[in-house]
């Protein structure tokens, strides 16, 4: 961190406090932003938001608000019910873990939101970066966050070229979110969460608006005109192939044949029909699906699949979807085993079913596609390792 820039305390509390002051002035009406906060759902919130679009979360956050007002009432919960409500957010380990951290906040705190950021971080999908915010938003300590809005804000305002995921970039930025949560005293609440809306509504990636930026006189990079090259792109990491083969059968009354995936790994918990999947782009055969299935002889299958692509974080998936008609039902659910069960189209909704899971029951003509945000382009893309 030698060569990165240190801030300065005179200059650091005049940022902090124009940034805190902008929010007051600015801030977007959202459901979470309660006065006085509940810092439940400030972390549940938070968890949501991890990965997902705030115009997304915020026509999501009611029902969860409502349905578990507290993190009691979550962990009265099933991790199912969490699932099921969560459908079309993508992204499902955060629901087992923000179920996990309900659960856990009863079992060692009593069921009250711990205030200090150490013990936030211990929770279940309460990284560092979410452990800042809500110390920092619902209990107003001086607590540092930084995701890629704010380390975007911080590389401008002290005009460093570099990109964020370079070595020593993201250590330099926490330490100087620290000493500006540090610097913004009283106001860190606003602060905090005002340098997050800064990054989303005004230092924004591409064509910012630094006419209406309350720290363009303190930013280098406005100063050099270098905004356009601040930071430098990220590194695309290069998504494995994955190939799936996915069996949609359907029985004499239109019900369909769905099983839980692994808990844990791509998809962990999610309902699914029958699947057949690779390390690679190459297509499984027919053939191999139905035997690697062990249903070969008890379905009618179309004999032409419908293909779809889908992108997750880590693998480029290639879906083949095979509709198929049941000809042993019974039969068919035992060759599954383990929690094969036939669903009617109506309780779909009670499932946890992901976008790429309902792709398949569309392409199979059941069902609608639903939302699909595990494809949309995301505003301010937030990975926690211990989060995702
Ligand atoms: N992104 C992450 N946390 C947020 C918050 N509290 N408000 C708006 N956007 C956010």
């Amino acid at each position: 961190m030698a060569d990165l820039p240190k801030g300065e305390r005179a200059a650091d509390r005049a940022i902090a406090r124009a940034i805190a002051r902008w929010f007051e002035a600015n801030a977007r009406d959202l459901p979470w932003r309660l006065t006085p906060r509940d810092p439940w759902l400030s972390v549940m919130s938070e968890i949501m938001l991890q990965q997902t679009q705030v115009a997304r979360v915020a026509e999501r956050f009611g029902e969860f608000a409502d349905r578990f007002p507290t993190p009691t009432a979550m962990a009265r919960a099933s991790v199912g019910d969490v699932l099921a409500m969560w459908s079309g957010l993508g992204y499902y380990r955060r629901a087992r873990m923000l179920h996990a951290c309900a659960c856990a906040i009863v079992e060692q705190h009593d069921g009250v939101v711990p205030d200090e950021a150490r013990e936030l971080h211990s929770l279940p999908g309460v990284g560092r970066y979410t452990a800042g915010a809500v110390a920092s938003i619902a209990f107003g300590k001086p607590k540092p966050l930084v995701d890629g809005n704010v380390s975007r804000v911080l590389l401008r305002l002290h005009g460093v070229e570099r990109a964020a995921d370079e070595s020593g970039v993201q250590a330099w930025a926490w330490e100087r979110a620290t000493d500006l949560a540090r610097a913004s005293g009283k106001l860190v609440a606003t602060y905090s969460e005002g340098v997050m809306e800064l990054g989303a509504m005004v230092c924004t990636p591409r064509a910012p608006l630094c006419a209406s930026c309350p720290v363009s006189k303190h930013c280098r990079a406005h100063q050099l005109g270098m905004t356009d090259r601040i930071p430098k792109p990220k590194t695309r990491a290069i998504r494995k192939p994955l190939a799936i083969s996915a069996i949609v059968v359907t029985d004499r009354r239109g019900r369909v044949l769905l099983e839980p995936r692994p808990a844990s790994g791509l998809w962990g918990g999610l309902w699914q029909p029958p699947c057949v999947e690779r390390d690679a782009a190459s297509p499984i055969s027919l053939a191999k699906s139905l035997d690697a299935l062990g249903v070969d002889g008890l379905i009618e299958t179309q004999e032409k699949p419908t293909r779809f692509e889908f992108a997750t974080t880590h693998r480029a998936v290639t879906v083949r979807v095979w509709a198929a008609k049941a000809v042993h039902a019974d039969r068919i659910r035992r060759a599954r085993g383990g929690s094969a069960a036939w669903y009617s189209v109506d309780s779909l909704s009670d499932l946890g079913l992901g976008s790429a899971q309902r792709r398949m029951l569309f392409a199979a003509g059941i069902a609608s596609p639903g939302p699909n945000p595990g494809q949309s382009r995301r505003q301010s893309p937030k990975v926690e390792p211990k989060d995702l």
